[in-house]
């Protein structure tokens, strides 16, 4: 019960990694309100989790949700002791087919997502004694990819929110830190195994294999693989840790 007594906000939960984060902070004692775009995937990801679970459907790329949704959530629970900025999209494709809309809408979710939502939540922290931030890198943020570029420019520059952010709020007794990811399996890499199936003209589940081969570790990782960072940059032990992003890739990005 590392975190018993504590309240988090996760943006992004409806599914995938953010859910399973969700899951592990309430079977570690903490109060968890799932944040999404997506009110219906939202409602049933919730009711699968018991009264722990709280829900607010909140767009990260608007800021009159995210003030109403993060007022409401910090009122329901109490107040807001951690922040997991999850909420991305992916996208890929050739560098001369990039459109203004998708730069636009990768940025707004992914990079303007995570500074206006930590932004909400480090002015509740400032004021209540401190807190604990994570923000969803990727390994995507350490290097380019050749049909993966606004993706991997939005990472990077989460990881250099990060840093800024991370030196910034430590003063006022919050840690900021993130988590890279390398491949994890779910519904989001099904998404982006059907796009390289259609730039690389692969069979269907066919660079999902690849790629998980090619990890160091010998497989993609699980949502599950990813819990244990999370928790722990959550919890006290984590104190000294200041915009920090670390790997949880089974080598992958090392390779
Ligand atoms: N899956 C991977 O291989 C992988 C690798 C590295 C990093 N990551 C990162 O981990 C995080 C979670 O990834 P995942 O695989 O669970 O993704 P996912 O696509 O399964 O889940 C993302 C969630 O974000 C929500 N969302 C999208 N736009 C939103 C918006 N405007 N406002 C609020 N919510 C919104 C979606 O509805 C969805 O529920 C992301 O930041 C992703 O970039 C994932």
């Amino acid at each position: 019960m590392r975190l018993q007594g504590k309240r988090a906000l996760i943006t992004g939960a409806a599914r995938g990694i953010g859910f399973e984060f969700a899951r592990a902070y309430i079977a570690e004692g903490a109060v968890v309100t799932l944040a999404d775009v997506n009110g219906a995937a939202l409602a049933a990801a919730v009711a699968d989790l018991g009264p722990q679970a709280r829900a607010q459907v909140i767009d990260v790329t608007d800021q009159a949700s995210i003030d109403a949704g993060f007022a409401a959530a910090i009122a329901d629970m109490g107040g807001l002791d951690i922040l997991i900025n999850n909420a991305a999209l992916f996208q890929a494709g050739p560098v001369v087919d990039i459109t203004r809309a998708t730069y636009d809408l990768l940025f707004a979710v992914n990079v303007a997502g995570t500074l206006f939502c930590l932004q909400a939540a480090a002015r509740h922290m400032m004021a209540n004694g401190g807190g604990k931030i994570i923000n969803m890198a990727s390994q995507a943020g350490r290097r380019g990819e050749g049909l993966v570029a606004v993706y991997c420019a939005t990472k990077a520059a989460v990881i250099s929110l990060t840093q800024s952010a991370g030196l910034d709020l430590i003063k006022h007794g919050i840690n900021v830190n993130a988590i890279a990811p390398g491949v994890v399996d779910g519904a989001h890499w099904d998404g982006v195994d059907a796009e390289f199936a259609k730039y690389e003209n692969r069979p269907l589940g066919e660079k999902k294999r690849l790629v998980g081969a090619a990890v160091p570790i010998g497989r993609m990782a699980t949502a599950q693989d990813l819990t244990g960072m999370a928790i722990f940059l959550a919890t006290a032990e984590a104190d000294y840790i200041v915009a920090q992003t670390f790997g949880v890739d089974g080598g992958n990005w090392m390779a």
